[in-house]
């Protein structure tokens, strides 16, 4: 008989939601430690921030980035930039996150940013698309680690019917072929649902191909 793997991974089948991939806990405990620290390594290269909508109010949620570009957002709009603020280049991406990229993507290409996104207290994202990538036949691939989330889907369109589901740490995402422009976003996150992080809160990891 074959043991059973300590984690659901990638040979577990997904769960489908609006054609939006879920593999449930495809991390367990200790690879959800390893990812962890791999990405405190990220956040004291580059500190996490707070960027501004286009509209001039500051998200709640702090971000940094990733690989050869990260993600930036200020008044002149939504982009990918080559530097962190502070001037300095991004960190490479950890092995640990592109080995999850290379599990569920079913591309061959490699993600050219890793946004990571951390949500504490009320922190939330409204509905967006992810949609300044040049080739939107690559997916987006999303990890979840420390508390639980309210996750929302919608349609391509804005505006319309919209269906929710928790994600928990571990959890792994993919936004792709006809899933790949849903609206998404995260309406909260719940306070001492996960241990992974010492003073609580979410990361979530957005890896994606820019170009
Ligand atoms: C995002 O869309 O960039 C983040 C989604 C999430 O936090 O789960
Ligand atoms: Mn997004």
């Amino acid at each position: 008989m074959t043991k059973m793997p300590a984690r659901a991974g990638a040979g577990a089948a997904p769960l489908s939601i609006r054609g939006v991939m879920l593999w449930k806990r495809f991390l367990d405990r200790p690879g959800q430690e390893a990812l962890r620290d791999a990405i405190r390594g990220v956040v004291a290269a580059a500190p996490l921030f707070s960027p501004e909508t286009r509209w001039g109010r500051k998200m709640s949620v702090r971000m940094t980035s990733a690989g050869r570009f990260g993600w930036y957002s200020d008044r002149r709009g939504y982009r990918y930039v080559d530097k962190h603020p502070a001037g300095t280049d991004w960190p490479p991406i950890p092995p640990e996150a592109l080995s999850i990229w290379d599990a569920v993507s079913g591309v061959d290409r490699q993600p050219e940013c890793c946004l990571v996104n951390f949500y504490t207290g009320t922190a939330k994202m409204g509905l967006h698309q992810d949609k300044d990538e040049a080739d939107f036949d690559m997916p987006v691939v999303s990890v979840s680690l420390g508390d639980d989330a309210l996750f929302r889907v919608g349609t391509e369109e804005r505006g319309g019917t919209t269906e929710s589901l928790w994600l928990a740490s571990g959890d792994v995402l993919v936004l792709g072929g006809a899933a790949r422009l849903l609206h998404h976003g995260v309406d909260r996150v719940k306070p001492g649902t996960s241990t992974l992080l010492k003073d609580g809160g979410r990361i979530n990891l957005t890896m994606r191909v820019v170009t």
